[in-house]
């Protein structure tokens, strides 16, 4: 059975309202489309954890930091609804730009601190558009939970940190990583990789790896990032935008593996910005 999909607020809410009069619990996994098994499997969690389960898909306009990237994101809408026919899913909320932003849309929702670093120092404005557009989502599917994958480990953070901060009556779960036979982390920009550049990609996460490893047997921060750095650009990567270790939750800059870890990288191959998160220890 294709999963019904709803393109306006109304029928979202008025869907939303009988659940919730019959005692419901609603789960929402907010999307950005072009699903892969990362995201099939945050709705797997959600229909685990809650009686009904919206999907949304919505390619957030004001996240985009150029017009080419949003022009080049992968939509696949048709091919996203026949993956999530088999998955039970009880709305897939599609909506029309101006349902998100109506005319004269003047607010923006800002986290302070956690979004001044990694992606967030290399992409102005973009966790404004990522905390601002999830806020709209909770409100107007009245989540009880919403489901993240850690593959964006920063935006986890983020929308963790806004729901608390805003009082929103949603949790936010976090979800592993889902990753390719060759240690890939999935991702829907993983399409905009061209052959050859596919076969390179997994490098970043094995340099990762490595450099993981060496960190908990006590290597020096900054040698082991050279190394990993050198190692993607003879794999054909063209840039590294960061590779920091960095406390979880906070996302604080470490030296050393002192406390609970991640090892976060965004890398550039062939066009494409690659991003991706370790545990460390
Ligand atoms: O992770 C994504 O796909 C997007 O950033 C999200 C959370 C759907 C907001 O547009």
């Amino acid at each position: 059975m294709t999963a019904p999909i709803v393109r306006t607020l109304a029928a979202i809410r008025s869907e939303v309202a009988g659940w919730k009069r019959a005692g419901q619990s609603v789960g929402v996994v907010p999307t950005m489309g072009a699903l892969h098994e990362g995201h099939l499997s945050l709705v797997r969690a959600a229909k685990a954890g809650c009686d009904r389960v919206i999907v949304t898909i919505f390619v957030n306009p004001r996240q985009f930091n150029s017009p080419q990237d949003l022009a080049d994101y992968p939509r696949t809408e048709v091919e996203d609804a026949r993956k999530l026919a088999p998955l039970g899913v009880d709305a897939v909320y599609v909506p029309d730009p101006e349902q998100i932003y109506p005319e004269g849309f003047s607010t923006t929702v800002s986290v302070a601190g956690l979004t001044e670093v990694l992606c967030g120092a290399h992409r102005p404005g973009h966790f404004d558009g990522v905390a601002t557009v999830v806020t709209k989502l909770f409100t107007q599917t009245r989540a009880d939970r919403a489901y993240f994958g850690e593959k964006d480990y920063q935006q986890l953070q983020v929308v963790t940190r806004l729901s608390r901060d805003l009082d929103l009556p949603v949790e936010v779960v976090g979800c592993p990583t889902i990753r390719e036979e060759d240690g890939l982390a999935m991702s829907s920009r993983n399409l905009l990789l061209s052959d050859r550049a596919r076969v390179w990609a997994p490098e970043l996460h094995r340099a990762m790896e490595e450099m993981a490893a060496g960190l908990v047997s006590g290597g020096d921060l900054t040698a082991l990032r050279a190394d990993a750095e050198a190692r993607l650009l003879r794999a054909g990567f063209t840039g590294v935008d960061y590779l920091d270790l960095r406390a979880c939750g906070d996302l604080s800059l470490l030296t050393a593996v002192d406390r609970p870890a991640r090892l976060l990288a965004a890398a550039w191959l062939a066009g494409v910005r690659l991003i991706d998160n370790i545990a460390v220890g």
